[in-house]
């Protein structure tokens, strides 16, 4: 029987660390056939770290899946009449400029349909997430990925990543989850974090705050009076110091929460509905007070996600006790690979 393989490797370039997961659909399955990641000094290291990542994953595709993120990328949220989908995209175009910073002509934009509501006085209307990124970003992404021999096949944003991923844990595990929830995603990484909360499944709101993980480490770093590197170090691995580093990183996570939890009341007073659980992951999720940290803050049911779940992973090409160790840090990835 001919059984129809396609692969596709996530690549999520971050800050401090590039991740990689290749996933291969095989007819019933969803397989991870490959998974790699490597720390990134500075953004000049950037391209020769990706191309030894790829080096040492032993992909069997060449096909990528990346994002953009940072000042390049805006959200916006606007109120539409009714209309087709068609026509949406091209009103939307049409009064783009007043709504992001950047010149129309030089931004990729996406529009998300996100739900019918009512305006103050009643009348119908359409909510929309409008995303923009600079068209130059993108092509310097393409450029630096075709240079290393690799294939890019689409672009797209964190936030909507980590929907993607979601939804894949809920293709491979049917029935897990009760149906109708409103679930936030965030990955919170080294310099931000991504918002998404999905309801029922559907991408309702996206954001991303400029705050993470070293902002963390600058607080170690200042409280304790070591260098930088020393805090990064402490926050990993604490041993007998783990009260100090809660200590020392209180008020950050603190901000950093009360910062996410705008984003849930403008999504409560948008939709109308509650947020009622919430999955951490990125990179900083690998810190054991996170979740009850932010659970205290958020006063929602808070827990670290592992986007691995369920999936198969063939063990022949990837490290498995490293996958699991990591894999709150990877649904970034994941989730770029299977949106397509
Ligand atoms: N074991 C750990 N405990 C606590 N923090 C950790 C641990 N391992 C990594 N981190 C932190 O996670 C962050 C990196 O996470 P991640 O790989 O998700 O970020 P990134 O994708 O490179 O950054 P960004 O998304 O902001 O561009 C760093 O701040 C790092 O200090
Ligand atoms: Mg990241």
């Amino acid at each position: 029987m001919l059984k129809q393989r396609k692969s596709i490797v996530g690549l999520d370039i971050g800050s401090s660390c590039i991740k990689a997961v290749e996933l291969t659909r095989e007819k019933y399955d969803h397989v991870v056939t490959g998974y790699a990641q490597i720390d990134v000094p500075s953004e000049a290291a950037r391209q020769d770290a990706i191309a030894e990542l790829m080096r040492a994953a032993h992909f069997r595709t060449r096909r990528v899946a990346s994002a953009v993120s940072g000042k390049n990328v805006v959200f916006r949220y606007v109120a539409m009449p009714e209309m087709s989908e068609d026509r949406l995209a091209q009103a939307v175009r049409l009064e783009a400029d007043k709504y992001i910073p950047f010149d129309v002509a030089d931004v990729e934009l996406d529009v998300h349909r996100l739900g019918s509501g009512q305006d103050a006085t009643g009348k119908p209307e359409l909510k929309v997430l409008l995303v923009a990124a600079k068209k130059s970003i993108v092509a310097e992404q393409a450029r630096i990925l075709g240079e290393l021999g690799l294939q890019p096949v689409a672009v797209g944003v964190d936030g909507f990543a980590l929907g993607n991923a979601w939804e894949l844990g809920e293709l491979v595990n049917p029935g897990i989850q009760e149906a109708g929830r409103t679930v936030a995603l965030i990955d919170v990484g080294a310099t931000k974090a991504s918002i998404n909360i999905l309801r029922d499944n559907v991408s309702s709101f996206a954001r991303e705050v400029p705050m993470g993980g070293q902002d963390l480490t600058n607080a170690i770093a200042r409280r304790l009076g070591v260098d930088p590197a020393q805090a990064e170090a402490l926050k990993r691995e604490p041993g007998d110091q783990a009260n100090v580093v809660q200590e020392a990183t209180a008020q950050v996570l603190e901000d950093l929460g009360n910062e996410i939890n705008l984003s849930f009341d403008f999504f409560e007073n948008q939709f109308d509905g509650e947020v009622q659980e919430v999955w951490l992951t990125g990179g900083t999720a690998l810190l054991p007070f996170l979740e009850e940290s932010f659970e205290k803050i958020f006063e929602k049911r808070t827990k670290t996600w592992n986007p691995i779940e369920g999936l198969k992973v063939r063990s022949d090409n990837v490290d498995v006790e490293a996958l699991n160790q990591q894999a709150p840090r990877l649904a970034v990835a994941l989730g770029l690979a299977a949106a397509i």
